[in-house]
């Protein structure tokens, strides 16, 4: 249960970042004006992007980075740039410190959980497998044995050619449910694990005979293989730690020792377990450690136990990349009475890089509206740019960029398809800047329950 509500959060919180793809530097780090869905800050994403090249290195780990800077200048769009930098394989989790104080579950474990998900472990495997194009799939469907109402697939016929060979191979239902479930058909590249019956979907391969092709973006083409159907394959597969957590944990259910998991928590017998064979793997040379990056936005909100516990974590044989952002000044640390610089402790601050962002000018914002009203789908006339961009260099880029949807909505109810100055009027005084809020509230203190 815990696991499926941070998964939701985070996607959320990515979705206001949706129109970010990197770090928009050239081969030699500079950063473009306008590039990978990201304007302007070049320093902090120069300085990113050497972040970037230190972590592929292996040169970053137990390390960290700080990005300081006003609301809305970019810092947690900076974190996801990164993110994306990294490639797929590299894990990232993302929480907001206030998340690591939930009800239901201890801090340490919030933060235990995180820092599991943001380190990898990559195995390579050779395996026996069938691999090729699929030129034809006959399933047999028969009535489920413990659902009668379900029919399911019971055994199926697949050919599969490469470049070289064609051949017709007889598989159970294990193999047929997945080909099923995965909708394979004629012209898809798959590989099925000869011995435990799991099946990969590699892509499409282009000019299959009697293969139907609907254009789908995201669609992936792929080489037709070569050589013949049955052979050895590599296979390469990151996994982070909590996912082999979760994996032994449901093994160790499996033979009877249910308080594995308990309350959305995994137990730490399990994580031993995970860190032993971990190791031996590593000392084995049967994996590769993949260190990712553990993002936590609003630091400032953690508390000195959170902080020991993070100095802690990077200290740790197996430790995260750990991004810090925060737009706190000189603040105390939570949990003390001592002040320290972002409210961090300074033992911390000592292993973290600290790369500022700053507030964007008229034209970076300009940009930046742009850019979001095209990800959203908002239309806008020249003037309303104009007069957005306007407001945005009075309040903040927060303000305006969050403004566009209810924007869209006022503009619609209005029967128009853009955005014209009467609505951003009218948006305006429906919706309060924080400096107008916070102005709103203490004019209204005594009305307004405390
Ligand atoms: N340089 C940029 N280029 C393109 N889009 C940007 C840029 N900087 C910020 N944005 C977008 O502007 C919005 C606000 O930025 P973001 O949330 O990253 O700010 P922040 O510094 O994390 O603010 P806060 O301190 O309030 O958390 C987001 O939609 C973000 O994707
Ligand atoms: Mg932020």
């Amino acid at each position: 249960m815990a696991e499926i509500r941070e998964v939701k959060k985070i996607e959320q919180r990515a979705s206001i970042h949706s129109h970010i793809k990197g770090l928009g530097l050239d081969e030699k780090g500079r950063a473009k004006v306008v590039a990978d869905g990201l304007v302007g800050q070049v320093q902090a994403r120069e300085a990113a992007g050497i972040v970037v090249e230190l972590v592929k290195k292996g040169k970053m780990s137990g390390r960290g980075i700080l990005f300081v800077g006003p609301s809305g200048t970019g810092k947690t769009a900076l974190a996801f740039a990164i993110a994306k930098e990294l490639g797929e394989d590299t894990p990232f989790s993302a929480i907001n410190a206030s998340e690591v104080y939930s009800t239901e579950v201890k801090k340490t474990e919030v933060l235990t959980q995180a820092v599991r998900k943001s380190i990898g472990i990559r195995v390579r495997q050779r395996r026996q497998v069938y691999e090729g194009v699929v030129k034809d799939v006959k399933m047999k469907i028969a009535r489920s044995r413990t659902n009668p109402m379900a029919a399911v697939p019971r055994e199926a016929e697949v050919t599969l050619a490469t470049k070289d060979e064609q051949k017709t191979i007889q598989v159970g239902d294990v193999v047929a449910t997945q080909l099923y479930r995965y909708n394979v058909r004629k012209g898809d590249v798959i590989w099925i694990d000869a011995e435990t019956g799991d099946v990969f979907k590699s892509g499409r391969a282009k000019g299959v005979e009697g293969a139907k092709y609907y254009d789908v973006e995201s669609t992936k083409y792929v080489e037709m293989p070569t050589g013949p159907v049955r052979k050895e394959k590599e296979i390469v597969n990151t996994l982070t730690l909590n996912d082999i957590d979760l994996n032994v944990a449901a093994q160790n259910i499996s033979f009877g020792i249910l308080s594995s998991i308990f309350g959305g928590e995994v137990n730490q017998d399990v994580r031993q377990q995970t860190d032993r064979l971990v190791m031996k793997m590593l000392r084995e040379n049967n994996a590769e450690l993949v260190p990712g990056v553990l993002f936590i936005d609003d630091a400032h909100m953690l508390d000195i136990e959170a902080f020991s516990f993070l100095t802690k974590a990077l200290e740790a044989e197996l430790s995260p990349i750990l991004i810090l952002a925060t737009n706190r000044g000189i603040t105390k640390i939570r949990g003390t009475d001592v002040e320290s610089p972002h409210g961090i402790p300074v033992d911390l601050l000592d292993r973290l890089l600290i790369i500022p962002t700053r507030p964007y000018n008229a034209e970076e914002i300009r940009e930046i509206l742009k850019i979001r009203s095209e990800e959203l789908g908002v239309e806008m006339t020249q003037e309303s740019i104009e007069e957005l961009t306007k407001l945005g260099t009075e309040t903040s880029l927060r303000y305006v960029s969050e403004l566009l949807e209810p924007l869209q909505v006022i503009a619609e109810r209005n029967g128009r398809a853009a955005i014209a100055l009467d609505d951003i009027r009218e948006a305006v005084k429906l919706f309060a800047d924080v400096r107008s809020s916070t102005k709103f509230a203490r004019e209204f203190e005594s009305l307004l329950l405390k």
